[in-house]
């Protein structure tokens, strides 16, 4: 806080305090004059008048104890413009011990599941349950709260994965994030009736219904123009976290006109990093979690 800021939240408090006791001292006797204690006021409101008495005692009492105590508060505490309190307590201080005390508690915990391997921890209850607290604070918001992800994120329980399912893989994509980018390449295909007969390509390699005339068209510019990325038998590369177009399986929707967009406009699909939100012991725990949904036979551990 500047010095200036200070001074300013400084006058403010003792402007109202100040006022505050004025107002107090000014009406602790209710003098109008000219009429005598518990008279009849001269204002009458609606036939209903009032009576001239003083604040009672223990009420004007209760505001100058109210007073003390911000004094002494003011002293004691924070509220002084920069004036940080006798006592040196912060919100940011206290925050700080909280977390050295709970990292005091849950640390050596999270430091013992760090030691073990990943596929290690998928039948320990335990761990599996505080991966799932960290999923849910964490990753929930786009995975879903089980995992089975939606348009756009991707199901973490069925296996099918974009940049791998192995333990490391599933710590990398968590730590470091993941940019899936796919470019636009309605043009090289020559615009609408390309992106159609490779649309129809695609539908082909999962073996859903399609018009083959069409597809058999495409075919040599699948193996130029997507074979880098999704491989020429369409099955997907991972280093590069090409789908693998054969499984049915769709990231972004199977409809025909989906397939189409995607083509034409391309992609670029992001999963953010968070090796500055979680410590490596968390990510572990997460990775562990993540594992085990979907290695277990039914997607839930
Ligand atoms: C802001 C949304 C968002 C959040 C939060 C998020 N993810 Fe993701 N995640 C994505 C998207 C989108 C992708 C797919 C990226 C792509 O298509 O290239 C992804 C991909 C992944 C993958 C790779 C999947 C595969 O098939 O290879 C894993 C594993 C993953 N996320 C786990 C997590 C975990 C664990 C968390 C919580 C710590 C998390 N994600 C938080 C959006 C998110
Ligand atoms: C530079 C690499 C690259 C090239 C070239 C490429 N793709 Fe892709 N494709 C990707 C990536 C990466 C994704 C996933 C994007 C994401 O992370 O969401 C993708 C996604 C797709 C999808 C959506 C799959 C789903 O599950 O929803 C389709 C369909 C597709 N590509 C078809 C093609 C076709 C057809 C071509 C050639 C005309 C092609 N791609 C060329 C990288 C590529």
């Amino acid at each position: 806080m500047s010095t200036g800021w200070s001074l300013y939240v400084i006058l403010l408090v003792v402007v109202s305090l100040v006022g505050c006791a004025w107002l107090l001292w000014v009406n602790r006797t209710a003098s109008v004059d000219d009429v005598g204690q518990g008279e009849p006021l001269p204002s009458e409101h609606d036939g209903i008048v009032e009576l001239n008495h003083p604040l009672p005692a223990w009420w004007s009492w209760l505001f100058v104890v109210t007073l003390v105590f911000a004094a002494l508060y003011l002293v004691a505490y924070p509220g002084m413009g920069a004036f940080r309190g006798l006592l040196g307590w912060s919100s940011q201080g206290q925050y700080e011990a909280e977390v050295e005390q709970a990292e005091g508690l849950y640390g050596p915990i999270f430091a013992g599941y760090a030691a073990q391997p990943i596929p290690a921890l998928v039948d320990d209850d335990r761990a599996v349950g505080m991966g799932q607290r960290l999923f849910l604070n964490h990753c929930a918001t786009c995975h879903g709260s089980d995992a089975r992800g939606g348009r756009g994120y991707p199901n973490l329980t069925d296996g099918d994965w974009l940049y791998g399912g192995a333990p490391e893989q599933i710590v990398a994509s968590i730590t470091h994030g993941r940019v899936g980018v796919m470019p636009p390449l309605g043009a090289a295909l020559g615009g609408d009736p390309g992106v159609q007969a490779m649309a129809q390509y695609v539908l082909s390699l999962s073996g859903r219904e399609h018009d083959a005339a069409l597809a058999a068209q495409a075919a040599p510019q699948f193996a130029t123009l997507c074979a880098v990325c999704h491989e020429p038998d369409g099955r997907g590369k991972q280093a590069m976290g090409a789908p693998n177009l054969t499984d049915d399986v769709w990231l972004h929707g199977g409809r025909l006109a989906d397939i189409e967009q995607q083509i034409h406009l391309g992609r670029i699909n992001q999963m953010p990093a968070h090796r500055d939100l979680l410590s490596p012991e968390k990510i572990h725990l997460l990775a562990a979690y993540v594992y085990g949904l979907s290695t277990a036979p039914d997607g839930v551990p």
